[in-house]
């Protein structure tokens, strides 16, 4: 979604700021912009479109100067993409410049009232209310730039990572953060402002996470932090550990094909610290056995292929817990009055760890009592540090849009809490335990030879790229995977892709099935193969074409019904979606190429969702 990438130093600022808004690409944007301290005034440029418009209008940055800077990448929610709403959004007499993440709420109201007081407005962005009320404050001449962003924080409400700028402030930068996240970066004789660490990672490694309702001012020098009393407070400057590269290509022509050949690595680092001796160890847990044993239900809560992930849990959790396990997307979870109390434990899956739904989601469920137990991606995001309990999935930076290994690794995590607490409650049999985890070390490995085999899924891709629409069937853990094979199909291709309970075929999607509809029949839960296999038969009797995924074992009496087979290693049935979903990733990754989509940045799509 949104980025945003800030510069005060002694460099030309413009190259850093394309350069970092580069690195945010990935997060979706329609449009994108910098503004630069030249002098006493502020120099502004945004396009719609690709950065490289922005980027080759400006050449490269090099014909803008200044060393103080802020830069955006746009999402649109208020007004359309367009040169006119991108960001930064200017006050009407041009001395003050804004970029924004979020939503101001009360923004219609806040507009309403500077019109009556005859401030003309150019744009039909929520954010230009920002840049004109700060200039209401500060027109005056009676208060400092700081004071007159003071005052407008107190009356908006909402979302919102700001970076301003005021051209009689040249050297320096003013940030505040309220649930959009916002980092610091320290560098020598410069400072750094971005809404994610990969846009600033090539110039510093020393960053500091803002809090709700932190205002911060950078200069060269350093950073002044205060918190929403406007009182001086100290961050606690953090470490980046990893290497740039993680978030480059390295010579694959798109970042998902990357990140889906990463998982076999990224499963590795996620499960392989957590089993020692044949037993689960999350050290980084400090749930009591008392607390565990008090617990009346889960609920999984999340968006996406997060929520799929929750969907899987379901099945597993549930069956080796004997508690009930309730999944709600995020979006939803608030609105219905969920029944959540000291005895729940909330789990909550975010990649990005900043997705806003998510993020309300989980002070719901707080409010409500609960502890939370957040299984997160990204080291230090907002889920993550408002979170009781945290297991990182360690997976890397995902950088693709449609997640791949975040999912995979996700899983593998939520598996182990399952194995770790099925412990305490005494609800498994410790054998069966003891097999699943001798099991996981050994899912690297057989993705391995799932992924060594993709030119065969590549030859299925290229059977049915032309397909306009696509149905996923499955029952139990093959349904939840069905959910993710889908939406890693409409995601990244634009192909119409529904996913479906196999036993619910017949109460309504049956008749859709006409001569060459393409059915993805999920089978590799053995204790329902047999019920799989009728429900081939009855998409195959309406003339569907049946592409069939299954375990090696069954693979023979699949082919026999299905038009084409997918077949993966056998493992334990809990593990079977870790592994299935591999194939289903690759699947949709040909299907895209073969019809010419924008794989890594699919249209209107985000990979960090921070709006409602
Ligand atoms: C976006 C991404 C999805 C992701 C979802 C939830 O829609 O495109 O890939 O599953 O957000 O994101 P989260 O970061 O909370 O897992």
């Amino acid at each position: 979604m949104c980025g945003i990438v800030g510069y005060v130093g002694r460099e030309e600022a413009a190259p850093i700021l394309l350069e970092g808004l580069g690195r945010l690409e990935y997060r979706g944007y329609d449009s994108a912009g910098i503004a630069v301290c030249t002098g006493k005034q502020l120099s502004v440029h945004k396009a719609k479109g690709r950065l490289r418009i922005l980027s080759d209008m400006l050449d490269g940055g090099r014909l803008v100067k200044g060393c103080v800077g802020v830069g955006h990448t746009r999402w649109a929610t208020h007004g359309a993409p367009s040169d006119v709403n991108s960001h930064p959004q200017v006050s009407r007499s041009g001395k003050i410049a804004v970029v924004h993440n979020g939503i101001i709420e009360n923004y219609a109201e806040l507009k309403a009232f500077l019109q009556e007081q005859g401030v003309p407005f150019t744009s039909e962005t929520d954010t230009e209310v920002v840049a004109q009320l700060v200039e209401y404050f500060y027109e005056d001449g009676k208060v400092d730039i700081l004071e007159a962003v003071g005052r407008c924080l107190h009356r908006i409400e909402g979302a919102y990572a700001l970076g301003i700028l005021c051209a009689d402030a040249p050297e320096q930068m003013i940030a505040v953060r309220k649930d959009s996240p916002l980092i610091l970066g320290f560098g020598d004789g410069c400072s750094f402002l971005a809404s994610d660490v990969t846009a600033i990672l090539r110039h510093t490694r020393r960053v500091a996470y803002l809090d709700d309702g932190d205002t911060a001012v950078l200069t060269r020098e350093g950073v002044q932090c205060y918190n929403y009393l406007m009182q001086p407070i100290e961050k606690t400057v953090s470490y980046v550990d990893w290497e740039i590269d993680a978030a480059e290509k390295g010579g694959y022509e798109h970042f998902m094909f990357k990140e889906i050949m990463e998982q076999p690595e990224a499963l590795r680092r996620a499960v392989f610290p957590r089993i020692r001796d044949g037993e689960v160890v999350l050290e980084d847990l400090s749930l009591t056995n008392k607390y565990i044993r008090g617990l009346h239900k889960l609920y999984i809560v999340a968006c996406g292929s997060s929520y799929h992930v929750g969907m899987v849990g379901k099945y597993n959790l549930e069956r080796i817990l004997r508690l009930p396990v309730e999944v709600a997307l995020a979006s939803e979870f608030r609105y219905m009055e969920p029944i959540v109390d000291e005895h729940t434990l909330v789990v909550v899956i975010s990649q990005s760890g900043e997705t806003l739904d998510t993020m309300a989601a989980l002070r719901e469920a707080k409010r409500l009592g609960a502890k939370i137990l957040s299984i997160v991606n990204v080291v230090g995001s907002s889920i993550a540090r408002e979170s009781d309990e945290v297991l990182y999935t360690w997976a890397g930076p995902e950088i693709a849009v449609a997640t791949t290994k975040a999912y995979t690794t996700q899983l593998a995590v939520l598996d182990l809490l399952g194995l770790y607490l099925s412990k305490i409650l005494g609800t498994m049999d410790a054998a069966e335990r003891r097999t699943v985890l001798d099991e996981m070390l050994l899912l690297p490995e057989k993705m391995e030879k799932i992924l060594e085999k993709k030119e065969d899924i590549q030859y299925f891709a290229s059977r049915y790229f032309n397909h306009n629409s696509v149905f996923f069937i499955g029952r139990n853990i093959d349904y939840a995977l069905g959910l993710e094979g889908s939406l890693k199909l409409k995601e990244i291709s634009y192909i119409h892709s529904e996913a479906y309970a196999s036993g619910e075929l017949k109460h309504g999607t049956i008749s859709l099935i006409e001569e060459g509809t393409l059915v993805v029949a999920l089978g590799t839960y053995g204790k329902l193969f047999d019920k799989a296999m009728s429900n081939i038969v009855e998409v195959k009797t309406r003339g569907g074409d049946v592409l069939a995924l299954t375990t090696e074992s069954r693979q023979e009496e699949m082919a026999k019904t299905a038009n084409g087979v997918i077949a993966i290693p056998d493992a334990h049935p809990m593990l079977m979606p870790s592994l299935g979903v591999a194939p289903l990733q690759l699947f949709s990754y040909y299907v895209a190429l073969m019809r010419g989509c924008d794989i890594d940045k699919p249209r209107n799509l985000a990979k960090s969702v921070t709006v409602e």
